[in-house]
């Protein structure tokens, strides 16, 4: 019934399963001549978070500086990349199927080079190097900018391998190219690594200490989309509230409070979203910040993975049932028309009965809009692997996650129905996937809204779409004036 994949339900705006292993561009026709290209091609597909995403825009950045441009077509590639998550086993499997694929190429069309880059290639290298002679290239992420010179030698036949984490990279000079484009909406990475210890995750692990970008390149990024026609920016970090950027020049500190205001400064009709919140982090001053500007979205990514506190000390969260609770009454409070999405992971390691039972009414008395709900994979080398017994039988799991999809589905369609008739400002995306009579976007609390399209109106645009129906993912509307 299920894989270790997200199960999604309710409005989704992260990567999820359909977007997963996207390859993406704007394509240039087979053997185009174009400037300073080198002739050669790299097709990148990408696995894992949207930080994931953003950073295979950074790869794509440096590939096309030394001449390298994008293809969507596998066989017209010189040069394959995978970008790979290490959050779940079953992320990693995905990616040794996709990698078995591309040997078969590297068969038929000899001198092509295949590379993995992002969050398997630490915990991995040696594995694919050696062992499954699989691939030719393995880079971390943090190692990015040595690309070429890997290329480059493992052209001359060399094995190129480059894990090395950082303490400094953040990229921040780098204009990433923009590539799953609908030339609307684009991600801003803010920050890398993490520094929480959540003993589940493998993420401190494959991306390191945490470091914050400077503020001035995020801004002036922020503002060259604007003036590129995009409309909304999401600025993302595993953590985006301990955001902190020290000025080497005035010593003065800036925290996330502040960069998400130097944003919202940028243009008010550029929306701000962010992802991810840590509730052990996200202060009143976000929130206060959150209800001054209109232009950032009413909308927080605050996962709560249990909600029992037990279970929460042993994934060494940080914060326990009650402080939760504070967080999200602090964020109705302050902004009483925000929506809130959350991560969750039923069955992790010793979780009882009642302990799930507490998780389940969490999703009910937070009302989140919609959540990313796992179960519990145990991952090499992190503190829950090493400390606690992955203990829960995977029929408990499986049933405890059903559980919570079920009562998510409720929460979700509960939430969508209090939106009926209500008019929402809306940021154009696209068509629709099911029609083309039909646009897509969103409202400031990240909620996918259908309407029929009328005459003028094209993507980028702000309009006002007054909701008619809801299913507990999607709402449906048409034009209106509020
Ligand atoms: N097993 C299951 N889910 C996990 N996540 C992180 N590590 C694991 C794991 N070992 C989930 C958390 C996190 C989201 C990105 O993935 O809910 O917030
Ligand atoms: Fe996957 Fe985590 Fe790496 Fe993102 S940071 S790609 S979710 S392991």
């Amino acid at each position: 019934m299920y894989d270790n994949n997200p199960t999604l339900v309710g409005i989704k705006k992260e990567i999820d399963e359909t977007k997963q292993g996207q390859v993406f561009f704007q394509e240039k026709p087979a053997n185009e001549a174009v400037e300073g290209g080198n002739g050669k091609h790299f097709y990148i597909e990408s696995y894992g978070c949207a930080m994931n995403f953003s950073d295979s825009e950074i790869v794509a950045s440096i590939l096309s500086d030394v001449g390298y441009r994008p293809t969507r077509q596998l066989e017209m590639a010189d040069l394959i990349l995978v970008n790979t998550c290490s959050i779940r086993e079953k992320a990693e499997e995905t990616v040794r199927q996709r990698l078995n694929v591309f040997s078969k190429i590297k068969r038929r069309k000899p001198g092509t080079m295949v590379g993995v880059l992002g969050c398997m290639a630490e915990r991995l290298k040696a594995k694919f190097l050696e062992e499954e002679k699989l691939v030719d290239l393995v880079i971390g992420p943090d190692a990015y900018r040595d690309l070429p010179n890997l290329v480059a030698g493992a052209e001359e036949g060399e094995k190129g391998i480059n894990v090395l984490l950082s303490r400094e990279e953040t990229y921040a000079d780098i204009s990433p190219m923009r590539l799953d484009d609908n030339g609307v909406t684009a991600f801003i990475s803010i920050m890398r690594g993490c520094d929480n210890m959540c003993s589940f995750c493998v993420v401190p692990f494959t991306r390191g200490r945490e470091r914050s970008r400077d503020c001035f390149s995020i801004v002036s990024e922020a503002r060259d989309l604007y003036e590129r026609g995009y409309r909304e920016v999401t600025l993302l970090g595993q953590n985006v509230d301990s955001y902190k950027w020290q000025n080497p020049e005035n010593e003065e500190v800036v925290n996330f409070a502040q960069l998400l205001e130097m944003v919202a400064l940028v243009h008010p009709d550029l929306r701000i979203r962010f992802s991810t919140s840590h509730p052990k982090d996200i202060t009143d001053e976000v929130l206060h910040t959150m209800a001054r500007y209109e232009n950032i979205c009413k909308y927080i990514h605050l996962p709560v993975q249990s909600g029992n506190s037990v279970v929460l000390e042993r994934m060494n969260r940080t914060y326990d049932r009650e402080w939760y609770m504070d967080r999200v009454r602090a964020i109705y409070r302050i902004i009483p028309e925000c929506a809130i999405s959350s991560d969750i992971i039923a069955g992790f390691c010793g979780e009882q009965e009642h302990e799930h039972q507490e998780t389940v009414s969490m999703v009910d008395w937070a009302n989140y809009s919609m959540s990313y709900m796992f179960f519990y994979s145990e991952r090499p080398g992190t503190l829950a692997a090493r400390k606690y017994p992955d203990d829960v039988p995977l029929e408990v799991k499986k049933r405890r996650l059903q559980e919570i999809v079920d009562k998510q589905s409720e929460v979700s369609l509960r939430h969508n129905k209090a939106d009926l008739g209500k008019t929402f400002k809306v940021l154009i995306e696209g068509d629709s996937k099911k029609s083309n009579k039909d646009f897509k976007g969103r409202n400031s609390q990240n909620k996918m809204i259908i309407f029929p399209k009328i005459d003028g109106l094209k993507p980028g645009d702000y309009i006002w779409v007054k909701v008619t129906s809801v299913t507990s993912a999607t709402l449906m509307g048409e034009v209106s004036f509020p």
